[in-house]
């Protein structure tokens, strides 16, 4: 279950009356527990130490109690050792009247009137396996009003069904932006009286819901109508308290779709929640897949933190002016000129979704710009920033539409906050005519004619908010000398989902700069824009993006064309998990890239280090690898670099299957166990050996191809595998002279050191494992032949997985290994005997644990969340004895593995 669902089926059970009976086992399922686990829960044995009480282990432990008991039941259930000894994580008693419960891993205990709960229900999230960042947990609301508009929105269309095609979509779209903005308006006194747009609606049409658009559609009429005018318009009487509020939204067709007497509850429904919560940039991540078919599923999942954004915004340009807000002191003078600077400063987010990048920087450039008037005795004073400096492009209709009110909403919320109620009432309507987001496809538009970097004149001015044309580019205003800032999370696609349109765009934009563009993610035109129009004035950019793009052979073709438009990297976060709300989200890898050519004498490269905190370091360059250090790249060679012993492919069979065989194809081969052990021999590529999949091949030395062939079951196969190559190309064909064997003859002598192609981004470690001389290595995974044991060390340590992630780059969420540019280029300092002897301790402790746990497979113990201790502490030894030989001690994260591996890199390389 998604959050939304969540909020629909706990507000459900909360609006019935209380069943003490049935309540445990109906909220349980109501946070998406099944039927059966709950039934298996109450008739087993309870873990409960308390009477009455259900304890569902790392979860919950509740009891319903009689009335007046609540608050001693739940120390109670606190108390209660079976609590921590099941690692419960929430405790909860109600009465039917009060609920108290505690988020134990540490959050403020929450105590609320039962019928309050839903409000409520963000708390609980983890309880459904939805861990959420605080916001989220305190604003229940916004899930809330998404749910219910969610399902408004699927009620109206089955009625409308004209309504949900495409061609309509734009003005269903309009049609919800509408609502939202009546229902936040008669919540804030915008709208003066006690929820006059929902009382309204629910007096002046029938209960059968028969006109409940034409109420509704009378209202959007007069919202457009200046009061001057009402009386020449014909407006009823009933619609006179309604304000004028013009700037587009109201401007048009003013039809509205026909509502059912569910889809009139719905709405009434809608207008009993409080809209003076509605936080705009929550909201708006949440509500954008109202009207998306394919989102809808997720609906409000894509949220993306105010601490995530603030990641992009505060190195990008919010620090600089905090500092310079502190060593401006109480000067008026020098608060003065900084309040006109920011109140020149544009943001521009060219992947703007529902506004959430734009939404934050308003809010705290009027945060700052408070500051500077409370200082300057200026406190209430009417704001210097406008809206129309927050710019944006968005692909969505709808996501654009809500972009635009949440910005809107932004605004009347500062001003409330700063000014106060009355101010921001006053100033409020009617609403500003020009827009400021742009609904179109960012990789086809003018960034120069959308934000123009300078200027002073306004040359077109639309008079729709909601409807202006696509090129309005040209509304401007004073901002001469401004600084522009780019920033945001734009899509990122790796060239396998591309679309044909969207290849298209990346061709238009790389073709005639790079030869390999193809490979490059989608994102990477977003950068390559921006560098592009930062050319052109006083701009700098960042954008959260895949980390694809700072690893592997992109940073060969992308970073050159950036950096040669004479941007540098000026600060970067290195790679971190950007989760969402989605239900047991791990969460995509992300960098973020801040550039400019206004170049800095010091960089700042900021990464997560061991402890979940974030470092900032001082550095004089960053890297296209996200690293301190030269600009350069890391390219494939044919031999180590550096001790390392030589790891080739394994072998490729070129059989058309026919020499490869499972189990029971071995059976049927009716061998006796002398010829099975001659040519039968263990099979082990990627998924053979992580997996611990069984797989075999025919293995005939030449010496017993004589009697292979006498064997009919084994003939038939060499020579299908004959007729394969003959009939192949070239390569197959220069070995159809032995079709007994496979191309290349890679075995070891003592033993095979294997290192699997690609593994899943979600290890801590690559696999690597030592099989016996008889096995033979397929050509989906690299092999070392009779190396020394340290060589193991090597491949599984943390500093070489970093070292491929970053050098080889992923593909999807599994990172892709190679000898000739990930081993091969692999800079060790010189080893000593001592140093080969340690590690060759600490590889054979490492295979002994993995031994300790047989038949466990290679992904059974490397699952991160759950490796067996023994191994983990083996891989902790491995680490420390390698890293030592490096620096002489652990590394303190990966920014500093990579910095010295870099380093060394250069420094081997170079003398080579
Ligand atoms: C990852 S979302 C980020 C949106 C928002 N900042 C957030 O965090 O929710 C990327 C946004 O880019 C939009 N988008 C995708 N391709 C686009 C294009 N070619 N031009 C403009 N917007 C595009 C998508 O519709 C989506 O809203």
């Amino acid at each position: 279950m998604n959050a939304v669902e969540i909020e629909q089926s706990v507000s459900d059970l909360f609006d019935k009356p209380f069943e003490a009976e049935s309540f445990i086992p109906e909220f349980l399922e109501s946070f998406g527990n099944k039927a059966t686990v709950i039934k298996r829960l109450q008739s087993s044995t309870s873990l409960s130490d308390i009477d009455g009480a259900l304890l569902q282990r790392s979860n919950i432990h509740l009891k319903v109690c009689s009335e007046g008991q609540v608050h001693s039941v739940f120390n109670q259930l606190k108390a209660s050792p079976a609590t921590s000894k099941n690692k419960v994580k929430f405790v909860l008693a109600t009465d039917g009247h009060t609920i108290e419960a505690e988020d134990l891993s540490g959050n403020e205990p929450l105590v609320c009137d039962y019928k309050d709960f839903p409000n409520h229900f963000g708390y609980f999230l983890p309880l459904a396996g939805i861990e959420t960042v605080k916001q989220i947990r305190d604003s229940s609301f916004d899930i809330r009003a998404t749910s219910r508009l969610n399902r408004l929105y699927v009620e109206l269309l089955k009625d409308n069904p004209s309504w949900g095609v495409a061609e309509n979509s734009h003005q269903m779209n309009h049609f919800m932006a509408r609502l939202i903005f009546c229902f936040f308006a008669e919540d804030t006194e915008i709208y003066k009286g006690n929820r006059l747009f929902t009382t309204t609606v629910e007096q002046m049409s029938e209960r059968d819901s028969s006109n409940t658009h034409q109420v509704i559609s009378e209202i959007f009429r007069s919202l457009n109508t200046k009061l001057t005018d009402r009386s020449a318009e014909k407006l009823p009487r009933w619609t006179e308290l309604f304000p004028y509020v013009n700037g587009g939204l109201f401007a048009g067709s003013v039809e509205v779709p026909k509502f059912s007497k569910i889809a009139r509850s719905y709405l009434l429904h809608i207008g009993g929640l409080d809209w003076t919560k509605i936080n705009p940039d929550i909201f708006g991540s949440m509500i954008q897949a109202v009207t998306d078919d394919e989102e809808r599923g997720a609906l409000g999942m894509h949220y993306t933190s105010v601490p995530n954004i603030l990641k992009v915004l505060n190195p990008l340009f919010l620090d600089d002016l905090r500092e310079q807000l502190e060593n401006a002191g109480d000067n008026p003078r020098t608060l003065l000129n900084l309040r006109k600077r920011i109140s020149k400063i544009r943001v521009f987010d060219p992947a703007c979704g529902s506004g959430n990048f734009l939404v934050i920087a308003y809010k705290q450039l009027r945060e700052i710009e408070n500051e500077i008037n409370v200082r300057r005795g200026e406190v209430g004073r009417k704001s210097d920033i406008p809206l129309t400096n927050f710019r944006g492009i968005e692909l969505r209709d709808f996501a654009a539409e809500i972009a635009r009110l949440a910005l809107i909403i932004a605004e009347y919320q500062c001003d409330l906050l700063y000014r106060g109620q009355k101010e921001a009432i006053d100033d409020f309507l009617p609403l500003d005519s020009e827009n400021w987001i742009t609904c179109g496809n960012a990789l086809r538009l003018d960034w120069l004619g959308i934000c123009p970097p300078t200027g002073t004149a306004i040359k077109i001015q639309s008079d729709d908010l909601f409807e202006t044309p696509l090129n309005q580019a040209q509304i401007d205003f004073e901002n001469e000398g401004g600084e522009t800032y780019i920033c945001g999370n734009p899509p990122y696609l790796g060239s396998r989902g591309q679309t044909d349109e969207q290849k298209d765009e990346m061709k238009a934009i790389f073709d005639h700069r790079v030869k390999n563009w193809k490979s490059l993610d989608y994102v990477a035109c977003w950068f390559m824009k921006a560098a592009d129009y930062g050319a052109q004035g006083n701009c700098a950019t960042a954008f959260v993006s895949t980390n694809s793009i700072c690893q592997g052979m992109q940073v060969a073709i992308l970073w050159p064309l950036i950096f040669s438009t004479g941007h540098q990297i000026v600060f970067a976060h290195t790679s971190f998990k950007w989760s969402n709300l989605a239900s047991h989200n791990a969460g995509v890898t992300v960098a973020i890239v801040g550039l400019s050519n206004r170049l800095p004498k010091m960089r700042k490269l900021y990464s997560i280090i061991e402890n979940g905190a974030t470092e900032v370091k001082e550095v004089v360059n960053i890297n296209a690898y996200l690293v301190p250090g030269r600009d350069f790249v890391v390219n494939k060679i044919a031999r180590p670099l550096s001790q390392q012993a030589e790891m080739t492919f394994g072998n490729t069979p070129i059989d058309g299957g026919n020499l490869l065989l499972n189990k029971e194809q071995v059976k049927l081969l009716g061998l006796t166990p002398d010829q099975e052990k001659t040519f039968i021999r263990d099979f082990y590529g990627s998924a053979e050996f992580i997996r611990g999949v069984s797989r075999y091949c025919l293995w005939i030395e030449d010496k017993h191809l004589d009697e292979a062939l006498s064997i009919p079951s084994i003939k038939k196969r060499i020579d299908q595998v004959r007729i394969l190559r003959m009939e192949g190309g070239k390569t197959a064909n220069d070995i159809s002279d032995r079709p007994h064997q496979f191309q290349r003859l890679n075995v070891g002598l003592k033993s095979t050191t294997i290192i699997p192609s690609v593994s899943s981004e979600s290890r801590s470690y690559l696999p690597v494992g030592l099989l016996p001389s008889s096995a033979i290595v397929s050509n989906a995974a690299f092999a070392i032949f009779d190396a020394p044991l340290w060589n193991i060390a090597l491949v599984a340590s943390r500093l070489h997985r970093v070292w491929i992630s970053t050098v080889c780059g992923q593909l999807e969420t599994r990172l892709r290994y190679s000898n000739t540019l990930g081993w091969n280029t692999f800079p060790l300092p010189q080893l000593t005997e001592k140093n080969k002897a340690d590690l060759t301790k600490c590889a054979e402790d490492i295979l002994l644990a993995r031994e300790s746990h047989f038949p466990a497979t290679i992904a059974d113990l490397y699952e991160s969340d759950s490796m067996p201790q023994n191994l983990k502490d083996a891989h902790d030894r491995n680490d420390e004895a390698l890293e030592r030989i490096y620096i002489g001690r652990r590394f303190k994260n990966d920014t500093e593995r990579l910095e010295k591996l870099f380093e060394l890199y250069i420094k081997i390389a170079g003398k080579k």
